[in-house]
């Protein structure tokens, strides 16, 4: 199956998009994926996050505190929206133990939301080297008690694209996930994980001196690297700013005209 190989069956609700800036960038996302499939590429992969004006994405006040949402209730839709977009969303371990997300479809399709037989893009969880830790955080999720049936564990040095097996993933985090998805897009595209698209909120609020951001690269021993986004687009939703890009490397694809 190719990235659209079912795009009628699943995504027929991109029909009824309006004129609102999240409804172009649905339609963005989808012309992206269209020309993935043209070009016959087995697999798509979105990395999508939330900062503030400062870079920050941890919003969390104080270690084990709850997180502070920051991205508004409409950025809110619009993430479910794009996840539904894809086969399968994707979380760091360290994601999964702090902000127990259950990574479904709630909100943000128009219409009737899901069409009849509709199925929910598949969780999947991004181990950690230690296999160990599994247990303990894992069977307390709401991943787990509720999706156990669904969720897929990928190991932390397995090829994505295979373990995952389906057209499309959508990665939301956390930090050191969001990091080495960059840089692999930098070196190469091993294990599956280069990203096609990077679509970024912009909150308007600086959060201050103690709260993360996604960590440096790893530098390579002639330069540092660095990411750039090409083909770069943005869109306000109210006072949010959504970036759309190609990250370089993925730059030489054929891009929607
Ligand atoms: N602002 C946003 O949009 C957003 C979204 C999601 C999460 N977050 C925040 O991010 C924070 C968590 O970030 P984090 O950096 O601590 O953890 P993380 O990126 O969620 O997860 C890191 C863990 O995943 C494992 N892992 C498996 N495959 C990996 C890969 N390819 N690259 C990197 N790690 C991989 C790592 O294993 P090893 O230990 O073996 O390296 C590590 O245990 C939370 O506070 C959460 O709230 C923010």
């Amino acid at each position: 199956m190719g990235v659209l190989g079912d795009a009628s069956a699943r995504w027929p609700w991109l029909v009824q998009l309006g004129t609102e800036p999240e409804d172009t960038i649905l339609r963005v996302v989808y012309e992206h994926q269209k020309v993935a499939a043209e070009e016959e590429r087995p697999w798509f992969v979105t990395l999508s996050f939330a900062q503030s004006l400062d870079g920050r994405i941890d919003f969390r006040e104080t270690t084990g505190a709850a997180p502070l949402r920051l991205s508004s209730p409409r950025a809110q839709r619009l993430t479910h929206a794009l996840r539904a977009m894809h086969h399968a969303v994707a979380v760091g371990w360290n994601t999964l133990v702090s902000d127990d997300p259950l990574l479904t479809v709630r909100c943000g399709i128009p219409g009737t939301h899901t069409p009849p037989g509709w199925t929910q893009p598949r969780p999947v969880v991004l181990l950690p080297h230690d296999g160990t830790r599994e247990s303990t955080g894992l069977k307390q999720s709401r991943l787990w008690c509720q999706r156990r049936h669904e969720l897929l564990l990928v190991p932390r040095e397995a090829d994505w694209r295979a373990e995952v097996s389906a057209p499309s993933l959508f990665v939301e985090g956390g930090r050191r996930v969001i990091s080495s998805l960059l840089q692999a897009t930098t070196t190469d595209d091993a294990l599956g994980r280069r990203c096609n698209l990077v679509i970024i909120t912009i909150a308007n609020c600086f959060i201050g001196n103690d709260v993360r951001s996604v960590p440096a690269f790893t530098r390579g021993s002639s330069s540092a690297h660095t990411c750039r986004l090409g083909h770069l687009r943005s869109w306000m939703l109210e006072d949010e700013l959504i970036l759309l890009g190609i990250p370089a490397g993925a730059d030489t694809e054929r891009t929607p005209s």
